[in-house]
Parts: C-alpha cells; structure tokens; sequence
C-alpha cells in the first residue's frame, strides 16, 4: 500500500479512541461496477471498515459531467448501492450515502473553486483524456476535481482509498486544501490518496494496456463485470490476451502485461505474497491453467455477491432506508464544516 504522505499509524476502532483515522471514498454510477472496482478500491474499503471511520459516497454529481440518460442514472445510483452493500459494505461500520442527497458537497464545490487555479484543472490528465476530441465540454468536466476534493476536505478524512487513476485528483485535493488553509487559516485535514501496490491499475482482460474501465464494460472480453454469471466470467478470464511465453511469474515487462494482470487479480484475492502466488502456480501446465485458476477464483470470490445483490434489490424500499440513514449522518459532519468554510470566507451567516 503507498500512500501520498508518510505512512499512518496503526488506527484504533471508535470506541477504544476518539482519534480514529477517517476514511472518505467515492465511486460513480457511471455504469456496471467490474472487478477493478472491487480488486482497486472495493475490497479494500471492506476489508479495512472495522479500523476507521468510515464515509464511502455515491457519487451522481460527478456522473452528470458527461452525458448521462437521466433513467440510467436513477437505476445505477440504486444498483451501485446494493452492489457496494453485497461486497460487504456494513451500515453498521460505515456511511453510505448518495452525494447529491447532501447539499453541502454543491456548496462546497463553488467555494473551493474560488481559490483553485484554472491552470491546474487545464493540466489533470483525466479531464485531457475525456475531453479529447470533442466538440463541446461541460464546465462541470473541468471542474470535476474540484468538486472530488470537496467531497474529500468536507469530512476530514485522512485517508482516501483510491485506484491508481484516481492518484492525481486526489494530489489535487491536498493542494486545494493547503491553499485554502495559507489564505484563510487552518480549516481542512490534507489527506492522502492510500493506493494498493498491487491491483491499483487492474488492466483490461482484452487488451492489457489499458485500464479496465466501467466505460468499455460493454466491450465484449474487457472486464469482469462484479455481476457477471460464472459461465460470462470465465469466459472472458479464458479469453484473457496473454504473451506467446509460458514463465507464469509477477514481471514489469510491458510485453507480459497480460499474465502480471491475471497473478495481480489472483494476489488481491487470496492475499498472498509474489512467492506465495508464484508457488501456487509452480505446478500450472502453461496460461491455460493459470487462467483457469484465476477464473474459479474470481467466480468463488463474486459468486456470494451477486447472490446478496439480488436479495438487496428484492427490498428497494430498504435500500433507499439505509441511503437516507447515510445521507443524515453525513449532513452532521459536513454540514459544521462547510459553515466553517463559509464563516472563513467571510459570509454573514444567517441568523
Ligand atoms: P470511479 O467510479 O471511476 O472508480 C471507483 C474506484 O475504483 C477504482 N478503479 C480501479 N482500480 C483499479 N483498477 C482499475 N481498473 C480501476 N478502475 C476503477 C478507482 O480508482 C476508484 O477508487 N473520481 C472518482 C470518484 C470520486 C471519489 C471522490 C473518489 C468522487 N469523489 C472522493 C475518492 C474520493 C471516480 O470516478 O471513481
């Protein structure tokens, strides 16, 4: 695991300390949540809850950035939760919210912008990457970050556990919160973006140069999709691009891209060491056998979580309970915060 600043210290569960580190993530309902969601950000935000405090958002303003069919985001924002609740996200450990059903992040947002630079939004290479060759985008394109490190400083999270994509908006919100803090006084934790060392950058099963995207979910052989069947999963596993070699050992070789990705899947879920992987593998008669192995992992591991989704979707009306129970919870943090930010401005506060 690395993190942008140095190390954090061993963190202590609420009740034993009033100092637990606190742990802010987002994901999109941008599309079908697939397995570099989970291997990048998901497990881990499961595997860490008991540890932290605990705010984990749906994030539908940033989803609206780019076009987006109003019908389809109502449903993934619904489905999004219950995948993230089937992955094991407990409503007892942790706050699970939809961002839009929380004002502050919106206020925020416009209060950050006013002391970020144009300039280092012009130079975020998502923002160049999605712009890239279109006509026409949205302001809100461009200030996406923006509104990510809201969501961030907003909770004083220490901690926020991302993909490797996700690396530079997060550097970004620590340079926001440090500039505001310089103009306007001490007001904001700066976090640190914790990125697993491996499975930060989960590749595309197609095409192992690129990274596995909920965008190309649609493509078929590019990602394992969370609830893919376990026929679908192994059939895009088996098709997974490989190298003409046989060594099957963890390697930085670009041309070996392929192989790294699948052992990389294989170490995040079982939770072993590189010699530890490469041992269970020893015995492995060529890329057929290790993408066999990788595939009835991967159906093991998500098999239980589409089950639980299905159950969860049963109930939408529990759903939304829960969403609303986040929602509440989160409004009591940000809430005091954002009126600090708008008290250091210097706006009068209403009465
Ligand atoms: P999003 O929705 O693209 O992805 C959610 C999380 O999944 C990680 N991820 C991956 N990890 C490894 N390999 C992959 N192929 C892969 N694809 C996605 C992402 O890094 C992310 O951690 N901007 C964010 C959402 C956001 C946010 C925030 C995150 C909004 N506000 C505040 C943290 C804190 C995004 O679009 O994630």
């Amino acid at each position: 695991m690395t993190t942008t600043a140095q190390a954090a210290p061993t963190a202590e569960r609420a009740s034993q300390s009033p100092a637990r580190r606190r742990v802010f993530s987002g994901v999109q309902p941008s599309g079908d949540p697939q397995l570099g969601n989970y291997i990048g950000a998901f497990k881990g935000w499961v595997d860490r809850q008991d540890e932290k405090e605990n705010f984990f958002c749906i994030v539908d303003l940033h989803t609206i950035t780019v076009d987006t069919a109003p019908d389809d985001l109502r449903r993934q924002s619904r489905e999004l939760a219950a995948a993230l609740f089937a992955c094991g996200i407990d409503p007892d450990k942790c706050t699970l919210f939809v961002q839009s059903h929380v004002a502050a992040h919106a206020e925020a947002c416009w209060i950050l912008n006013c002391v970020t630079p144009i300039g280092w939004l012009e130079r975020m290479t998502q923002f160049k990457d999605k712009s890239a060759g279109r006509e026409s985008v949205s302001t809100g394109l461009l200030d996406y970050p923006v509104l990510m490190a809201g969501d961030i400083l907003l909770y004083s999270a220490h901690e926020v556990p991302v993909g490797d994509d996700q690396r530079q908006h997060v550097e970004l919100a620590r340079d926001i919160a440090a500039r505001f803090n310089r103009i306007y006084g001490e007001t904001f934790v700066v976090p640190e973006a914790v990125i697993p060392d491996v499975g930060g950058r989960v590749m595309g099963l197609n095409d192992p140069r690129v990274k596995m995207s909920k965008s190309f979910s649609h493509v078929r052989g590019h990602a394992v999709r969370l609830l893919d069947e376990p026929r679908e999963i192994e059939r895009s596993i088996m098709r997974a691009v490989t190298d003409s070699g046989n060594e099957i050992a963890f390697s930085d070789d670009p041309d070996r891209a392929g192989v790294n990705n699948l052992l990389g899947i294989y170490k995040v879920i079982t939770g072993g060491t590189n010699a530890q992987v490469e041992r269970d593998f020893a015995d492995a008669r060529g890329y057929g056998d290790l993408k066999r192995r990788v595939a009835e992992l991967v159906i093991e591991e998500l098999t239980p979580i589409r089950r639980r989704y299905y159950e969860l979707m049963d109930d939408v009306a529990e759903l939304d309970r829960l969403l609303a129970v986040g929602a509440d919870h989160a409004r009591s943090v940000s809430d005091p915060k954002l009126t600090e930010m708008k008290e250091k401005v210097g706006f009068v506060l209403p009465s």
